[in-house]
This record gives C-alpha cells, structure tokens and sequence, in this order.
C-alpha cells in the first residue's frame, strides 16, 4: 500500500515525501516537473507527468497499489492567477477534478488536499477559526476554495478528505539540503533570505501604519516540517476512519514583519537592509490561525518556532545559493 504525492516535487510536497519516507511508509511522487525539482525528489519513486492525465494515473495507483493521496499539485502565484485565471482553473480546478475521478475509479477514496488560509481573504478577525466566512481575494484562493467545496461534494462518493488550510508555510528541512526555491516567489521569508545573501538589495517593508502593535502586517508563519507532519496526522485520521474535515495549520502565534526582521538579524549575525515602502495592495493587517481543531487531529502542534524557521531557511540557502537544479 502506498501513498500518492502529487506536487511532491515542489516545496511543501517534497518535505512531506520525505518526512513520509522517514517513518518507513512507502511513497510514489506524481509531478509535472514544471515547477518542481527532480531533486528535491531525492531517491523516492518519481512519476513525471500530469495529474489530469488519467491513464498515468491509474497505472501509478495500480503499479504502487495506492491507498491514499496527498494533493499538493496546483499553481501558487497569487499574482500570476489574477493576469492568467484560464490556466489557474484549469490546473488547480479541472486538474483535481480529473485526479478525483481516476482516484475514484481504483477505488482510492483518502486524500488530504493542501489548501490554503487565502480562503479567508480579509478576515474580520483573528485568530481565525474554520467556521470564518471564505472570501478568497484572488483566482488563486478561489481555486482553493473550490477544490475544497468539491472534495465536500464527493463525500457522497465515499471519498473522505482533509483539507488543510496553511496560514504562511515557511522554513527548510533540518539537514540543510531541502528548501524553498527563492527564485519563483515573492513571499516574506524568501526575499528575506534574498536579502542577507545579497541577491537583492533590500527589503521592502510593506506599510508600517497598520492597526498593528509596531505598525506592520502580522501573520502566522509555520515550519514546512510542522505543516508535513500535519499532512502525516491527517493521512492517519483517515485511515483510522475519520471523516472529512476542513482544518487551519498554523501556529496560532501573530509575528509582525519588524519582528520577522530582528530574528532574521539575529540567526544571520548582520543587518538586514530594509526600507518601508507602500502597502501592499490587499493585504489584511493582521492574520494568523485558532488551530484547536487541528491539535484534535491526532495532536498536531507546531514544535518549531520563528527562530528555527529563520535558522533552517538560512541553511538551506548558506548551502544551496543557486536552489536545486534544473
Ligand atoms: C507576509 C507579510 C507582507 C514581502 C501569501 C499568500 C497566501 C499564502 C501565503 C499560499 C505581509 C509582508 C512581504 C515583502 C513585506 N500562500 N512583506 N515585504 O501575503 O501573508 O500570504 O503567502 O497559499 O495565499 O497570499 O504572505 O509572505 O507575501 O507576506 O513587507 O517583500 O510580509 O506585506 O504582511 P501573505 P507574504
């Protein structure tokens, strides 16, 4: 019995692949390669090709004698789904339907889906809980908020699905030689690290005249290898027969980007260059989780803090200044 990783190639994909491996379940990566790396892959069984491509995905369920998925595959680029919606619906929408409906087809009826809490939108209020009204700002967290509905939907189909809203996954694996790919995102750890490796020249503060204790965005930054270990624990609330649930991961821990900076300079030993800027349009002031309901799950919790996240992304980078390779 094995379990099917679709995105395992990408970022939050590949440290759930191999956090999987690490506890001896057997593993099978479906991914397009497109945006993801072979070698972040490492040795795990790699199938290269497209998650709507329903031949390739029956044989990969049949040859591995898949149990349960994992679906990481879909674009992530907030700002890319707003100039080019056709081809975030078509991947992340048309795309899971056409997993689902091969999945369904070999009887494989447990997935855990890597949502995102961009479902929220604006949030009237933080901490969020999963009952908050889903106002997703972008083709992007629309996507997500429809994969989600659809994967309610197919319920009535014995399909059981945990969907797992990350508030801002962030961070690198322990040994060093697994990371984010700096290159293709614009999010705030990345260009952080980008700055103190001299990639970029500095940082831009986002607004510093937010209803926030020190005036800048506060969010809920949560350690790639807690967020795998959330995808393990769902994976096994539903093979012990639970039922589908919709589920925020984060920390439960607000940190402004004034913050984030001073750990930053801290863990790298030097300044960080940074200047306020603008606001960024649509950003909420303030967000970060309740995540009662995923310590439920099997009694998830974030054991990594902010320093760690800060220390294991600067090791990846120390060691790995061009990322993975083409
Ligand atoms: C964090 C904070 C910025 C860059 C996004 C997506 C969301 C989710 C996670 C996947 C904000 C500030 C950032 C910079 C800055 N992804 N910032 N200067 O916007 O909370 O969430 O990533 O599902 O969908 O929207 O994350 O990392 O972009 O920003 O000041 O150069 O850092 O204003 O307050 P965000 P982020």
């Amino acid at each position: 019995m094995a379990i099917l990783v679709t995105g395992g190639a990408g970022y939050i994909g590949s440290h759930t692949a191999r956090l999987l491996r690490e506890l001896g379940r057997d593993v099978v990566v479906l991914d397009s390669l497109e945006r993801g790396y072979k070698d972040a892959v490492g040795d795990i069984d790699l199938v290269v090709g497209d998650i709507a491509d329903a031949r390739l995905v029956g044989k990969t369920c049949r040859k591995y004698d898949v149990d349960s998925v994992i679906h990481f595959a879909a674009y992530k680029a907030v700002g890319e789904s707003v100039s080019d919606p056709l081809r975030y619906y078509q991947n992340n929408v048309a795309g899971s339907i056409a997993l689902v409906e091969a999945l369904l087809e070999h009887d494989v009826k447990q997935i855990v889906f890597s949502s995102s809490a961009a479902v929220y939108g604006t949030p009237d209020a933080s901490p969020v809980n999963e009952d908050a009204p889903l106002r997703p700002q972008s083709p992007y967290a629309q996507t997500k908020a429809d994969i989600e509905k659809f994967l309610e939907s197919c319920d009535v189909l014995g399909m059981r699905s945990v969907s797992l809203r990350y508030f801002n996954a962030a961070g690198a694996h322990d040994s060093g030689d697994m990371g984010e790919d700096w290159s293709a995102t614009e999010n705030l750890v990345p260009v952080v690290m980008k700055v103190l490796f001299g990639a970029q020249r500095e940082l831009d503060v986002f607004g510093d005249d937010y209803p926030t204790p020190d005036g800048t965005c506060v969010r809920d930054y949560v350690h790639v290898s807690d967020l795998a270990d959330a995808h393990v624990k769902a994976l096994d609330y539903l093979a012990s027969g639970g039922a589908s649930l919709v589920c925020n991961v984060g920390t439960g821990q607000g940190t402004s980007v004034r913050q984030l900076i001073s750990v930053a300079e801290s863990v790298a030993g030097r300044a960080l260059p940074h200047r306020v800027a603008p606001r960024r349009a649509g950003d909420p002031a303030a967000v970060y989780a309740d995540p009662t309901l995923m310590r439920a799950v099997r009694g998830w919790r974030a054991t990594r803090d902010l320093r760690e996240i800060i220390a294991s992304a600067y090791r990846w980078h120390e060691r790995h200044p061009d990322g993975y390779e083409r």
